[in-house]
């Protein structure tokens, strides 16, 4: 449960708390903001947006309390960054895929889970969690299940018969996976048996999956918002990552892999996140396929007759 609390001896009635909150939870009486309801779901809009400092949501943590760095606690306020910095970061986090064998401190994976959580989730409710792998025989862990699983997958896909029987009653997901994958994962899987290659995690020594509570909202969003937060601020420590899809597609089909990973029945897992002091330095950002987005202006119209309401 979630209070809001105002201090009616500050509070001015300037009601920027009432425009800003969601969920219509504050009115004015008296002249005074007051808190309504029994609940709301703890954005804290009303308490970041009061002048005078005269609200507290219950329930919220005061400060993040990250341990590698000192948070300036400032509120960058619109137009006032460089939009030239985060674009040349977001163009800088680049999949690591080679990595020293330094290990990361706990602490910084921590820091990491954090900056995760200050990502928007469908109605705040932050259906996300997150498991550290911290050391490299924690990720060998999780690659050595992911081979399992690839191996079986394999066995499957290079049965033609099964491939057949799979294709007339379910679709041809087997057929496109051993003509897309059969041979490289072959191959892959061998490296891995035979010379202790890391074609998965790429040497990484640490690892962070994202996963959400399925009953959310929006599950998926959340913990993939929350995911490119951790990759971003990955790189502004120092680390580099790498998102490993093969992982979650292992982990989403064979319930043993998430229970070794003490993941919740309710949960699905969305990303894996391989981490590690990166071997390798880019000089250089690399671009995009152009795109072209579709511009759509409606402002010529009769806006009575496209209005919302349906007659
Ligand atoms: C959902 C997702 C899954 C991915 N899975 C893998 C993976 O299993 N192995 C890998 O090496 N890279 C993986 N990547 C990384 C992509 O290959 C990479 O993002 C893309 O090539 C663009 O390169 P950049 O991240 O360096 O900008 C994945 C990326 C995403 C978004």
């Amino acid at each position: 449960m979630t209070a809001v609390i105002i201090d009616k001896e500050i509070c001015t009635g300037c009601g920027i708390c009432i425009d800003v909150c969601p969920y219509t939870a504050i009115q004015l009486a008296d002249n005074k903001a007051e808190f309504m309801l029994e609940d709301c779901f703890a954005c804290g809009h009303c308490q970041a947006a009061c002048p005078v400092d005269a609200v507290v949501v219950s329930g919220l943590a005061s400060n993040m309390a990250f341990s590698t760095f000192t948070e300036m606690e400032r509120v960058v306020q619109p137009g006032t960054g460089e939009v030239a910095e985060i674009v040349a970061l977001m163009r800088s986090r680049r999949s690591c895929r080679r990595y020293l064998t330094s290990p990361v401190p706990l602490a910084l994976l921590e820091d990491l889970v954090k900056i995760g959580t200050t990502a928007p989730s469908g109605t705040n409710s932050q259906p996300w969690n997150f498991t550290i792998l911290p050391e490299r025989e924690d990720v060998l862990v999780l690659g050595g299940l992911t081979a399992a699983y690839y191996r079986k997958l394999n066995r499957q896909a290079r049965n033609g018969v099964l491939r057949l029987l799979v294709k007339l009653f379910g679709g041809d997901s087997l057929g496109k996976y051993y003509r897309r994958y059969y041979d490289s994962v072959e191959e892959s899987l061998r490296e891995w048996e035979r010379e202790g290659t890391d074609s998965l995690f790429h040497g990484a020594v640490a690892a962070i999956l994202v996963t959400a509570q399925q009953d959310a909202s929006c599950p998926a969003e959340d913990a993939l918002l929350a995911t490119q937060n951790i990759l971003l601020a990955a790189h502004m420590m120092g680390l580099g990552s790498c998102l490993i899809g093969f992982v979650v597609e292992a982990m989403r089909r064979t319930p043993d892999m998430r229970r070794k990973m003490e993941i919740g029945d309710g949960e699905e897992i969305y990303s894996v996140i391989a981490l590690g002091y990166p071997d390798v330095i880019y000089h250089r950002v690399s671009n995009r396929k152009s795109v072209v987005p579709r511009i759509l202006k409606f402002g010529t119209e009769d806006t009575e007759k496209t209005d919302w309401a349906v007659e």
